[in-house]
Formats: structure tokens, sequence, C-alpha cells
């Protein structure tokens, strides 16, 4: 098996000439490169596709093991594109309950309205039956949503499970991966039928830029995803595409710091007495673990913990020297972010911490002394 890294750089690997120059994307038009060939093959315009798109689509559908990617502008442009191309009206679209809240939100505010059957469910409904009965009365054609895992929960969706029941019950499976990305989690490989994920997060991993993608299994989805990125436009710029595609290389090395650091560190925080819960799906104490063990190849950035009060979240982040607040994740930097102030319902004091690339030794030693100083207050 080819380790993470390699992947990453081979992915990556510029089929152009050595040195190749940032693409600045001209809008493809005539009359630069309209020629005698009107097959439509040739780059027409940007919008349709180009090289820069190309180059990183083909890293991305190497790295999930799809069949092809498409990038967009952000991880919710890659949520909403791909429901838009994937759901019909009258069909039920389900959306995690307890996942990403924006999606939530587009969901009842602009699918239902389309007459899509929108419903909510939380990692445990994929797993407790609760699906199965909503794919029952859904009939064909529904479109479901997981996501895992779960931000900023981190429970786990059994996706070889919820893969099963789906293609049972004639139902699609798109799996957000924005938490695990494909280092981490390989969903299609795992049966589901798309990949959504944010990329902004720690595949790019600089907090630099915002990109999302979709990625599939079965070729004959993705003249769907063409139609649908093409006629709403929702694309990615060309600097942001070479910007992403350069930090992809650097991904592996960069993934597999921060899912060392977020284990020590959810260790730390287990023993730590100002601490009152620690959520990482790698702990074998946690509920997430024995699904999280059985499909995942590494856990992820993100650790939870819950301080008494939402002032003793402030002092830990001020005390903390290597702590950015934060509410993205995913970067070089470990940040962290009090999720009650974005209405998830967690407890005031809920941290969602996302471990950087620092020293473990050094983030341990400062996360420490951080939590000490709050203990004493
Ligand atoms: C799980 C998940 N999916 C999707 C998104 C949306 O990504 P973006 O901010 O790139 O639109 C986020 C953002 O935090 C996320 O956490």
């Amino acid at each position: 098996m080819t380790g993470d890294s390699t992947r990453c750089v081979k992915a990556v690997a510029y089929e152009g000439s050595p040195g190749s120059p940032l693409q600045q994307g001209p809008v493809f038009a005539a009359p630069y490169l309209l020629g005698e060939d009107e097959t439509g093959e040739a780059d027409t315009y940007a919008r349709a596709s180009n090289p820069g798109w190309r180059a990183l689509e083909s890293a991305l559908a190497s790295l999930e093991g799809a069949v092809a990617a498409r990038v967009v502008g952000s991880g919710m442009s890659a949520i909403t594109v791909a429901l838009r191309a994937f759901a019909r009206p009258g069909v039920t679209v389900v959306v995690p309950a307890d996942g990403y809240y924006q999606v939530r939100a587009y969901a009842q505010e602009y699918l239902a309205p389309l007459g899509m059957v929108v419903r909510e469910l939380s990692v445990a409904d994929f797993g407790d039956g609760t699906l199965r009965a909503v794919l029952e009365q859904a009939g064909e054609g529904a479109v479901v949503l997981a996501e895992t895992p779960s931000n900023p929960g981190l429970d786990t969706v059994d996706l070889r499970a919820t893969a099963e029941l789906c293609r049972a019950a004639g139902a699609l499976l798109l799996v957000d991966n924005t938490t695990a990305t494909p280092l981490g989690q390989l969903p299609l490989a795992l049966g589901a039928d798309v990949v959504v994920a944010s990329g902004t997060k720690s595949l790019s991993g600089h907090s630099d830029l915002l990109f999302g993608y979709v990625a599939v299994s079965d070729p004959a989805l993705v003249a769907r995803l063409d139609r649908e990125r093409l006629h709403s436009g929702t694309v990615l710029g060309p600097f942001e595409t070479w910007l992403a595609h350069r930090s992809l290389g650097t991904a592996g090395l960069r993934f597999g710091r921060q899912c060392t650091n977020a284990l020590a560190v959810a260790r730390m925080l287990g023993e730590h007495p100002a601490v009152a819960a620690v959520r990482y799906p790698g702990l074998e104490s946690d509920p997430s673990h024995p699904v999280a063990a059985a499909q995942m190849q590494r856990f992820g950035p993100l650790v939870t913990f819950v301080l008494p009060t939402r002032d003793d979240v402030h002092r830990f982040v001020k005390a903390a020297e290597l702590v950015v607040p934060a509410t993205s994740f995913g970067g070089i930097h470990t940040t962290a972010d009090r999720r009650a102030r974005w209405g998830d319902p967690v407890p005031e004091g809920f941290v969602r911490l996302s471990c950087g690339i620092e020293d473990t030794i050094d983030l341990l030693d400062d996360l420490r002394t951080a939590l000490d100083s709050v203990r004493r207050a």
C-alpha cells in the first residue's frame, strides 16, 4: 500500500512541462482557441472546463479513488451542486440533523420549496432503523447525505451499512468527507456513490482559500454535475485552483501530523481535571471508535472537549500560545471554536479544537499549561 504522502505527491504530478506557470485562466473564447474542430472537445470557455481545474480534479479523483471529480468554489457549493444535480422535485432528501448547520438551512430554505421532501436525520438515526423506515416510505430516487465524522459532534455513520441500505432502496448515497479527508477515509470504496467535501480545511490546509469538490464512483453521474456547475456558474477561480493544487502535495505530511497531534491531545485532555468530556474517534474509549476503526485509516484533526463555562473557554484560548481562535479548521495552526456561539446544541463550554502541525510535545505542553490556568482561575 502506497503511503499517504506518496499518494499526495504522485496525485499532483503535472503532465505538462516542469515548472508550468500559473494558468490565470483566460476566458477561453474566440478569438483565442476556437479552431476548426467543432466537437466541443477543446477548452472553449473557462466555466465549462479548463486545464487548471483538470489538474486539480485528476489529483482529487486519484486521492478519493473516484472515476471523476469536479471542483467548485467552496464546500457549500459542492454540497448544493450535488444536491441540485441528483435530487428532483418530489424525492426525499435526507440531510444530517447534527452535521454542518448551513446544509440544513439550505435544504429547508431552497430544496423544500422546490418540492423535495427534506428529512433531517441524526447520526444515531442512520443506525437505529429510522433511515431504513424513511427510505421505505420514500421510494426510488431518494438522496441521502451522510456526514462522518460529524461536525461538531464527531459521531460516525457506518458507511458500509448505510451504502447497503441505500442501494437496496434505490437511493443515492452522498458522503461529506470534509472532516476525514480522503487521507482518513475513502467513502466510495465503502460503497457511497458520491463524495462532497470542503477542500478549504485539511486538504488545502493553510487557511488561505475556499474550495470544494464532488467526486463520483460512476461515470454516468458526471454529466449531471457538469451541467449543474456550468449553469449555476459556481466556479473556482484560477488562483485558488493553482493554490489548492500546489497545497495538495503536502497534504499527507500535514494530515499525518495533525492526526498524531489530535490523538495525543485527546489523551491528555481525558486526564486533565479541568476537562469534563472529550470526544475523538481515535480514542479506544470513544463511542465512535468501533465504526471509525472499521472504516477510517486516520481519525482526523478535530477533537472536542467541554470546559465548565464559556469564560473558561475564553481564558483557555487566551492562555494558550499555540491556539488561534477561529471557526474554520484543518489548517497548520491549532485553532479553537466555542461552538455554542454559532447556535450548535452543545454546552456553553464546548470547544472544537483543530490540531495543527506543531511539534506534538510543544502542543501538549502549551495546552496543558493553558488548562492549568483555567483550573486555577
Ligand atoms: C462538514 C462540513 N461540510 C461543509 C462545509 C462547508 O465548507 P466551505 O466553508 O468550504 O463552504 C464545512 C465548513 O465548515 C464543514 O465543516
